[in-house]
């Protein structure tokens, strides 16, 4: 089943008297249980498209589908829904906050759910614990390593139970034993926990142990290796 269809899309953008096509006739299918990688040059339009399907921002021409659904049919309080419910979101820039430890960083997501605070609690420490860092849940960012931090973003996404984590260029502040580490449990997520993922890299460390491989350039799919949909758990 598709999570999310791509169907036609552009993204122009204007800079200065001209513009730029961002994005230039994409197609892409996220079935669940993918763990799909989004490679190509830089400028080639990664973020662009991760930012389309987590509904930062709307594209110009073509539709955006999520379970089904196209995100232009929906309102402010359904596409709100969308980011807090199914898709959590990393950012390559982690955007953890200085003044808040671990949980209470890792907590954010969970307060628009209006759920008691004894269940907030339990699910933080699980999301915690699941990027194994249960020792640092009272730790301010500043106490932890880059591969931590990357963690901690990674708990917060998981947090809300998504069934669809984006996340743009994961590895890319990482050393190599880091990004392993960090790889492997993306890897277990998606085996495990049935987690979808699409994600965005250039990084020959996690492109050598990704089978599914969509390949953009100038804005458009150059080549795309997947694997067929029966071999999917
Ligand atoms: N907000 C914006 N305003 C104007 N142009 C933009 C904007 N965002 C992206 N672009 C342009 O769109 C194109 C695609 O950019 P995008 O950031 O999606 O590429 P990318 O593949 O993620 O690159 P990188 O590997 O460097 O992260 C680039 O030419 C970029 O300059
Ligand atoms: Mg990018």
């Amino acid at each position: 089943m598709a999570i999310v269809q791509v169907r036609a899309v552009t993204k122009v953008y204007p800079l200065g008297d001209t513009t730029v096509n961002a994005l230039d006739g994409v197609d892409l299918t996220v079935r669940a249980g993918d763990f799909l990688a989004l490679t190509g040059p830089s400028g080639s339009g990664k973020s662009t498209l991760l930012n389309l399907i987590c509904c930062l921002d709307l594209p110009t021409s073509g539709d955006v589908c999520i379970d089904g659904v196209r995100t232009t049919d929906l309102g402010e309080a359904a596409l709100d829904q969308l980011r807090s419910r199914t898709i959590g979101m990393i950012f390559q820039s982690f955007n953890l906050i200085p003044v808040l430890n671990v949980q209470e960083n890792v907590a954010l997501p969970l307060h628009l759910h209006g759920m008691a605070a004894s269940e907030r609690r339990e699910r933080v420490a699980e999301a915690i614990a699941a990027v194994g860092l249960t020792p640092f849940a009272s730790s301010l960012p500043e106490r932890l390593s880059g591969g931590q931090r990357q963690r901690v973003a990674i708990a917060r996404a998981l947090v809300t139970a998504p069934r669809l984590i984006l996340a743009d260029e994961p590895t890319a502040s990482l050393d190599s034993a880091n990004a392993f580490a960090l790889i492997e449990l993306m890897q277990s997520l998606n085996r495990d926990h049935g987690v979808t993922f699409l994600f965005s890299t250039h990084d020959d460390r996690l492109l050598r142990n990704v089978r599914d491989i969509v390949r953009l350039r100038d804005g458009r799919i150059e080549t795309a290796r997947r694997m067929p949909e029966t071999e999917l758990a």
